[in-house]
């Protein structure tokens, strides 16, 4: 493993193009036959583990997709995930322990961005860095804060209330609320949804960003928008139905990393990348 301290993305850029240094170290989570049921079954057999990846002079953390149609069961399985629903069969484990997932063991996002209405940007973000339960004074948490809302562009915003800003704006917040918490695991339900082109290649810029920010960070994105979730993800899993069985289950795994379409932010660009959208499209 890489070193465990926390790096600036500055020095950093996510995206170096080694593929050939990584390596897939110890089961950071592991989804074990889930299955959700409600008046007919959601989920099936879902089944899937993620591993800290490393690679060397790189912090460099994970990026997963589950992708899906519309109604498939994206959003339950993100909420279970998150510890927030109890599948009807199987476990979530997480960390090196592997121990069952529980409800604020790991930061969301969710698609209807949760922020305190009638606290500042500053004030929520205040909270989430005490979330972390760091012991900082009053200066740390101005020079911190003010540090990440530079890089997450929302200095200019500090002083206003949620309601004042534009959504991509709220999603920053948000998912700087979660980093300032200090969750290593942090789930995003549909980040892409309701943002023009330029906000949405901000927010890859950024999740990648997020991502290399601890060599533990480990995002999770549950979404319709292949082409984005393709775009930042190491690995990539298609939720869907089999023909002649009832409930969503993972039909494919797809490793981005091994195929060479991983840490690139021209990735969109590269004519395999465009040829594996074009085959996965009709998978979902
Ligand atoms: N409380 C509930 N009781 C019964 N069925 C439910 C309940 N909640 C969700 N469902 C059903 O579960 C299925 C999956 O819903 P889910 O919200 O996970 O879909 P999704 O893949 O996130 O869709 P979208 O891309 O539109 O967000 C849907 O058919 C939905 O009707
Ligand atoms: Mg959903």
């Amino acid at each position: 493993m890489s070193t465990d301290q926390p790096a600036s993305p500055h020095e950093q850029p996510a995206g170096n193009g080694n593929h050939a240094n990584h390596n897939r170290q110890e089961v950071i989570l592991c989804a074990e036959n889930i299955s959700l049921r409600y008046d007919k079954l959601i989920l099936r057999d879902v089944n899937f583990t993620i591993r800290n990846i490393t690679r060397p002079g790189v912090n460099q953390g994970q990026v997963v997709s589950l992708i899906g149609r519309s109604g498939i069961g994206k959003t339950q399985l993100f909420k279970i995930l998150a510890g927030l629903n109890k599948p009807t069969t199987g476990t979530v484990k997480i960390n090196a322990e592997q121990r069952p997932v529980k409800a604020g063991d790991m930061g969301i996002v969710p698609q209807n961005y949760i922020l305190f209405t009638h606290r500042t940007v500053l004030e929520n973000l205040t909270i989430g860095l005490k979330q972390s339960g760091r012991k900082l004074s009053d200066k740390d948490i101005k020079d911190t804060i003010n540090e990440k809302a530079d890089l997450f562009d929302l200095r200019d915003h500090l002083k206003k209330y949620p309601m004042q800003l534009s959504g991509g704006q709220r999603q920053r917040v948000s998912i700087l609320q979660q980093v300032l918490a200090g969750n290593h695991f942090i789930l995003f339900d549909e980040p892409f949804s309701g943002l023009d082109v330029i906000m949405i290649d901000r927010v890859v810029d950024l999740l990648l960003k997020v991502s290399c920010m601890h060599e533990h960070n480990t995002l999770i994105v549950v979404s319709h928008d292949v082409e984005n979730a393709m775009a930042i993800s190491d690995t990539v899993y298609i939720l869907a139905r089999q023909q002649g069985k009832e409930g969503a289950t993972i039909t494919e795994t797809i490793d981005l990393v091994n195929m060479g379409l991983a840490w690139e932010p021209e990735i969109r660009r590269k004519p395999a990348f465009i040829e594996l959208l074009d085959q996965i499209k009709h998978k979902i």
